[in-house]
């Protein structure tokens, strides 16, 4: 029998219909709530897959998944990258693929990060040269956190005053100034197991619980492109569960946000239809995992060492 665990917050309603739907399928796999104690280096784990929707906010079960992962357990999405990965990285990994993304610059924090003085910042070109960003990024521009999420810290600005009164709000926070997309129609898509894809129309515009009643749709083309972009980046990024968000002007999609290893998938934020199909989905990928077996992830120089002393003992 193959196990899955799922690990979880606040979230109500994805989990146990994700296991629900799992055991309901395949009498080999089972599926239940992660249960986890203190955890030591002897720790072999009891599942075959976990799905983590939680390690962002929990940094234990962040520490607690790279040993799962060691020992081979397949977690979804891989805790190693997830660390790793940032948005500003991200779209300049993008544009290098050609990738439509807006025309984004780094920003340094407002505010000295704890245990700094100016001393620390004894590389950094201080002041900045403020104008050649505002020129590279134009406005209307988004500022926004380098590594973030759930709309926290986003702010849409449209000259440089508003600029600096809103970068003063900011404190520590490593951020992001954005060209910003005027689109006409903007896309949020479920990319799973970096094959499956379900692109929904989405308007940001509109109040939170309205969101999902947009007023236009993806052409056969479009679907088609989007499709291959998802399934890109998934790949390129290494996110097996992640939301890509697309905001098109003038035909092009534009990549916006697509560091989402744990969406929204609440079926009271993301609909009936949706929600089914991200937890029809989540539980068929799942189920491919658990009958791959564990293995333990390929790609990092630890893997090679593994491997090393595999075939000396
Ligand atoms: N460059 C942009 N052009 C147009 N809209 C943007 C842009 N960046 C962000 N937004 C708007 O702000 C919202 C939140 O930004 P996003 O990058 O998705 O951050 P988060 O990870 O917090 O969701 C987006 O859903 C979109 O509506
Ligand atoms: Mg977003």
């Amino acid at each position: 029998m193959k196990k899955i665990g799922l690990l979880f917050g606040m979230e109500q309603s994805f989990p146990p219909a994700v296991v629900e739907e799992i055991n309901s399928r395949d009498a080999l796999v089972a599926a239940e709530f992660v249960q986890i104690g203190a955890v030591t280096l002897d720790e072999l784990f009891e599942y075959d897959v976990i799905l983590d929707r939680i390690s962002q906010d929990v940094p234990y079960y962040r520490a607690m998944l790279k040993l799962a992962a060691l020992n081979g357990v397949r977690v979804v999405n891989n805790p190693f990258w997830w660390s790793a990965d940032d948005k500003f990285f991200n779209y300049a990994l993008a544009q290098k693929v050609g990738i439509p993304v807006p025309n984004t610059a780094l920003l340094p924090s407002k505010q000295h990060p704890p245990d700094t003085t100016s001393e620390s910042f004894r590389n950094l070109i201080y002041p900045l040269n403020w104008q050649e960003i505002f020129d590279y990024v134009g406005f209307p521009a988004w500022m926004k956190p380098f590594d973030g999420g759930g709309w926290k810290h986003v702010y849409k600005v449209h000259t440089i005053d508003e600029f600096f009164e809103k970068y003063s709000e900011t404190s520590n926070i490593v951020m992001t100034l954005q060209e910003s997309i005027e689109f006409t129609e903007y896309y949020r898509c479920y990319c799973i197991g970096k094959k499956y894809v379900h692109i929904m129309p989405y308007e940001p515009r509109n109040p939170h619980h309205t969101r999902y009643d947009a007023s236009f749709a993806p052409s056969p083309e479009m679907t088609r492109y989007l499709t291959e972009l998802c399934i890109k980046i998934c790949t390129m990024l290494g996110y097996d569960f992640n939301t890509i968000e697309f905001a098109v002007r003038d035909g092009i999609p534009y990549a916006i946000d697509y560091m989402n290893p744990a969406p929204d998938a609440e079926r009271s934020s993301v609909r009936d239809d949706n929600f089914r199909w991200v937890v029809e989905k989540t539980a068929t990928f799942l189920i491919e995992l658990a009958h791959e077996g564990r293995a333990v992830p390929a790609g990092y120089t630890w893997s090679a060492m593994m491997n090393a002393s595999k075939g000396t003992s």
